[in-house]
């Protein structure tokens, strides 16, 4: 029993380490498939081991069941607010206020970090491990989130190193990255739910999920810019060290926060924040400045809700007004045509902006805007800015209307703007240049075939130079046509045909990912292999079958049977796998024969974990819960069941022990 104990924490410290690495540092040591080999041998010692599970074993991330309702949690000390500078006035101000209490009156240094745009949370760390997660609330009374925090994984279940403090209370703030939001948006508008409005929305939405199953699936993360140590004496003497601390212990921090002496130095770094903003992959709303000494921030201390010892600096709204000059039509992977507004050039929030994306033409008679008019555009993140309205006031009264070409203006081929749908597009498909670069830039993308090193510029030149006339030529490509492509030297041709040779060994969903086939995402791709299991069952799947995957509507559905009806999709399918791209074959799902039963279980099991049978159950489409009533399908007893038998006895409901359960899940192959 020791041995196993051993090496069950031996894997847990590897996979926290390696965990730290991927998601907090984001320089992973090893491959995804190895990470994926140690969790899968952890699973199964603590699967035949039950005993051994602790709440902060990586594999429980997923494993609580679902909540009632949150209880309420005071907060040891107040969450509290931050006063805003409005003005250099006000940031000069603030420095002064701090002066007055600095010795000798001498410059004090602050540190600058960006404000990030998410939900408040307090973690507290016993021993640690993360011991219990609560939000903001009112500032003094929040909500426990633990089992939806232990979900994210930028947030460690257990402290690195050994030399941190017996009990800490680490706070930041959870939020959604900008990318994820938009897919999470773009997965919402499909299904026609109500979309979020913002990032921030979709976190704080995506934490209070009772079921913490559902949390999990949600792209959440998190940045630490607060700790309080148990015993005051055990606090470094600045905050920039306590950040450090973190940094050691594996809490992710914020990479941009810099120290600053001064109040020009303040301004300077806001400036400066403002122009990394776009760059960023998620929403900050401003800078916040801290005194960095401690004993600094104490000796000044707070004003009823906010803290004298900081301030945060709003950045302006990212919007400004132009003029549009002329609207071009971008081809898009899948034909589409998107109407491009060329602006007359303007500064927004520090970036010149010469271009606004207008969707399709249905916005562009939402907004009634023509060529000429004058526009109020916006930039978010790193996302091509937008067009909002059209400024009546400042329209010049000659405009011209915005038509949508004849033909495709990369191709000259037939536009086809299919009945009820408001998108226009190309419908010469691999044929237009535009579409095959815009397939094989998908293709090679990093959550598809992740052919890293095969960037825009090259791939536009083995298109233009015909090298690549198939999907299935990039694994055909060699050193002497490569090096031979303009700037590409002898070294990055052998380092894409390395990248080229390592993308054939994938997995199914990033292969299916890859293909490009319209509406289907990377979480379709999922749903859909998971479903199928393999590319033969998927291929010929008709429209009926594939409107049973979760997820799947009409449109997809339509969409992935036209792919594989076209013979030179399913041609190139089997010259990809002929060419050695392969995967790992999934079981497949073709039905889910426990859809809408409420399975409860009860007892000690000898061959499962419980989150381990959750999770092969919950596969079959049965949905786990914790307590028997009488909408309980069945009940699963295991070895000393409690009371739970005896009320399902009591309410007349199945009852399956171990080995029925055992023969049962191995006639589905789970
Ligand atoms: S310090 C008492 N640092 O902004 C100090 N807060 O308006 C307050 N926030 O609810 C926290 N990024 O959730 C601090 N780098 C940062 C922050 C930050 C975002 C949020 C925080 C708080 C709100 C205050």
């Amino acid at each position: 029993m020791k041995g196993i104990e051993d090496q069950v924490m031996k894997l847990r410290e590897q996979i926290n380490y390696h965990n730290h690495k991927y998601h907090t540092l984001d320089s992973p040591e090893i491959k995804d498939s190895e990470f994926d080999t140690l969790f899968e041998e952890l699973k199964s010692l603590e699967a035949r081991n039950p005993e051994i599970i602790t709440t902060d074993s990586p594999t429980q991330r997923m494993g609580a069941v679902p909540l009632e309702s949150f209880s309420q949690i005071r907060h040891e000390r107040p969450m509290l607010s931050l006063d805003n500078a409005f003005t250099e006035k006000d940031l000069d101000d603030f420095e002064k206020r701090v002066r007055k209490n600095t010795p000798g009156n001498s410059s004090p240094t602050f540190v600058g970090e960006p404000k990030i745009d998410g939900v408040a949370v307090s973690l507290i760390y016993q021993d640690g491990r993360l011991s219990r997660a609560a939000t903001r609330g009112d500032g003094l009374v929040g909500e426990d989130v633990t089992k939806n925090v232990r979900t994210i994984d930028t947030v460690p279940l257990a402290l690195l190193g050994s030399d941190f403090p017996e009990s800490i209370e680490i706070r930041g703030e959870i939020y959604i990255p900008i990318p994820e939001f938009e897919n999470m948006n773009s997965v919402l508008r499909k299904s026609g739910k109500k979309e979020f409005a913002n990032p921030r929305n979709a976190a704080a939405g995506s934490l209070r999920q009772l079921d913490p199953s559902e949390t999990a699936k949600r792209p959440l993360k998190f940045f630490a810019y607060s700790a309080d140590y148990q015993h005051p004496n055990e606090m470094p003497s600045e905050h920039s060290e306590v950040l450090d601390d973190l940094d050691r212990w594996g809490v992710r921090t914020n990479p941009l926060r810099q120290i600053l002496t001064g109040s020009s130095t303040c301004l300077a770094y806001y400036e400066w924040l403002a122009l990394e903003r776009p760059k960023l992959n998620y929403e900050i709303d401003g800078v916040v400045f801290k005194v960095n000494l401690l004993s600094l921030q104490k000796k000044i201390g707070f004003v009823s809700r906010a803290p004298r010892w900081a301030i945060a600096k709003k950045f302006p709204a990212e919007e400004a007004v132009t003029y549009i000059q002329a609207v071009k039509f971008q081809v898009g992977r899948t034909g589409a045509l998107t109407p491009v507004a060329r602006l007359e050039p303007i500064k927004v929030g520090g970036v010149t902006i010469r271009n606004a994306s207008l969707h399709n033409m249905d916005e562009v008679r939402r907004l009634k805007v023509r060529i000429g008019d004058a526009v109020l555009v916006q930039r978010a993140g790193d996302v091509i800015p937008k067009v909002k309205k059209r400024i009546t006031k400042k329209s010049k009264p000659r405009t011209q209307e915005i038509e949508l070409p004849t033909e495709c203006p990369v191709c000259g081929g037939n536009i086809i703007r299919d009945s009820g749908l408001v998108v226009a597009r190309c419908g010469s498909g691999w044929n237009c240049l535009a579409q095959k670069k815009e397939r094989i830039k998908h293709f090679s993308s990093r959550l598809a075939m992740d052919i890293r090193g095969l960037g825009n510029k090259i791939i536009s030149q083995l298109v233009d130079e015909d090298h690549v006339v198939r999907i299935s030529d990039l694994y055909r490509l060699d050193h002497k046509t490569l090096s031979l492509l303009d700037r590409l030297g002898s070294k990055s041709a052998n380092n894409i045909l390395l990248a080229i040779e390592n993308s054939k060994t994938t997995t199914f969903p990033r292969f299916i990912y890859a293909l490009g086939i319209p509406d289907v995402g990377e979480s379709t791709a999922k749903e859909l292999c998971l479903f199928f299991g393999n590319i033969e069952n998927l291929a010929r799947a008709p429209e009926e079958l594939l409107l049973q995957v979760p997820d799947v509507g009409m449109v997809i559905a339509s969409n992935v049977r036209q792919f594989f009806d076209h013979q030179d999709n399913f041609d190139v399918v089997m010259e990809l796998i002929d060419l050695g791209v392969i995967w790992d074959e999934e079981i497949p799902i073709a039905f889910k024969p426990l859809e809408d039963q409420a399975i409860v279980i009860t007892g000690t099991l000898e061959n499962y974990s419980r989150s381990e049978l959750k999770e092969k159950l919950e596969l079959l489409g049965a949905k786990v819960s914790s307590s028997v009533s009488k909408r309980t399908s069945l009940v699963i007893a295991g070895k000393s069941p409690g009371s739970k038998l005896l009320k399902a006895r009591e309410l007349g409901i199945e009852i399956l022990s171990e080995i029925d359960l055992k023969d049962f899940l191995e006639e589905y192959r789970v």
